[in-house]
């Protein structure tokens, strides 16, 4: 993770949506001749900074409608995370506010949103669906993450996490929730193509190990990638079962056990870390993310950006407490939100690297040495971005996030 290639004075080529070549910009003045491309048909950019590849935001619940100021605050005073959740707050307070809004009202919503994290450098990011927690609602907001990447510059790749929560309706009867996500939710999610991979809130209390398998399996059948919510506040043996089932990522693993260190060194599941949870929650814990790389597991960082524990759009912020909070290097930070985090999303042949044949998704800092994208805290640092080969305008209104259209 350590090991990144860091070019002076680089070119890049882009061909229609690819890189086709990389390198010193000396070299670049020949690349018509040996691509047999006329001169004329070259566009040329110049760019004054450090380019990335575009990153890649590996984990959101982007799709909400209000933001959840109560809870922080009562976090704050003293309650924590479940006792917020016991007193009407938490997830099921998102869950009210989604189901009343229409499918429009949250594409609106998330096309704001979707403009500020391509903003902060992010050119591809996960969205998740977990705020409707019924047929009708989990497919709605899955069709909302649908419409909102045919209509914005940057790729949203959608997960069903109809399984972050029991809904009330539910209450008591708990293994009928899990019947209906695995029987009914995610046969019409694979259906209809609505997500590439399924996700569950594995967590004492949530829901444990053996329900989490039985709807991972079945989303499995169905051809639809895995990845957990595994071991955030306790540990539960949530990496162990990421590793066992071949997940694609275990994601927060702030109470991972040592077995659970061992399993994901030893399999192709990214770890996934959110820091900027952890601090948002007011913990004084993080993820154990040097033993996590020590041990040889890919580690990823992504924002976790959600309503109710991570409302941040900023990958970069995430870098830098990547450094300090995790214990990271500069370099490990930026294999985390690229290449790791395209692994995470089962997409690392594709993106995360700039590189001939990877997507020409890329992102333009306003900083002389690179490893300032992961200092500045905080700091507006994009000064350009591509996707697909192509500029991408920049424009965030003043209040993109806190703004909530009435249901
Ligand atoms: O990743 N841990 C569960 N889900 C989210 C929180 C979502 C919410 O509070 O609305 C998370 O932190
Ligand atoms: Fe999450």
């Amino acid at each position: 993770m350590a090991d990144l290639e860091v070019l002076q004075d680089a070119a890049v080529l882009i061909e229609g949506e690819r890189i086709a070549w990389v390198g010193p910009r000396s070299e670049a003045r020949d690349l018509h001749s040996a691509f047999r491309i006329p001169q004329s048909a070259i566009d040329v950019v110049e760019v004054t900074g450090v380019l990335f590849p575009g990153l890649v935001d590996c984990h959101t619940h982007a799709v909400f409608g209000a933001p959840r100021l109560d809870d922080h605050e009562r976090r704050a005073l003293g309650e924590d995370y479940k006792t917020v959740a016991a007193r009407g707050g938490g997830i099921l307070e998102s869950v009210r506010d989604v189901r009343a809004r229409s499918e429009s009202d949250l594409v609106a919503l998330m096309q704001r949103r979707v403009r500020a994290l391509l903003a902060q450098g992010s050119t591809t990011i996960e969205v998740k669906s977990g705020y409707g927690l019924d047929p009708v609602n989990e497919l709605k907001q899955l069709r909302a993450i649908r419409q909102t990447a045919a209509a914005e510059r940057a790729s949203l790749v959608p997960t069903f996490l109809g399984a972050h929560e029991v809904p009330p309706e539910f209450r008591g009867r708990r293994a009928d929730y899990v019947r209906l996500v695995c029987d009914e939710m995610i046969p019409a999610v694979a259906r209809e193509h609505l997500a590439a991979a399924c996700d569950v809130f594995c967590e004492r209390g949530v829901f444990d190990v053996g329900e989490t398998r039985t709807i991972l399996t079945a989303a499995q059948r169905h051809g639809l990638a895995v990845k957990l919510h595994a071991d955030e506040l306790e540990g539960s043996g949530g990496a162990e079962l990421a590793a066992a089932l071949g997940a694609v990522s275990a994601d927060h693993l702030a109470a991972i056990s040592d077995a659970g260190i061992r399993a994901l060194a030893a399999s192709a599941t990214v770890a996934v870390l959110l820091p900027a949870t952890m601090i948002f929650l007011g913990k004084r814990t993080q993820a154990p993310a040097r033993r996590l790389v020590e041990a040889g597991a890919a580690v990823a960082l992504a924002t976790d950006f959600n309503p109710g524990s991570s409302p941040t759009v900023g990958l970069p912020l995430v870098m830098a407490l990547g450094v300090s909070q995790l214990g990271l290097r500069y370099s490990e930070v930026v294999s985390a939100v690229t290449v790791n985090a395209a692994a995470a999303l089962g997409l690392a042949a594709d993106r995360g690297q700039i590189a001939p044949g990877f997507r020409a998704d890329l992102v333009c800092w306003g900083v002389s040495d690179w490893r300032e994208v992961a200092y500045w805290m905080g700091e507006q640092l994009v000064t350009a971005v591509w996707t697909g080969g192509s500029a991408c305008p920049l424009q965030v209104g003043p209040v993109s996030l806190g703004l909530h259209v009435k249901a």
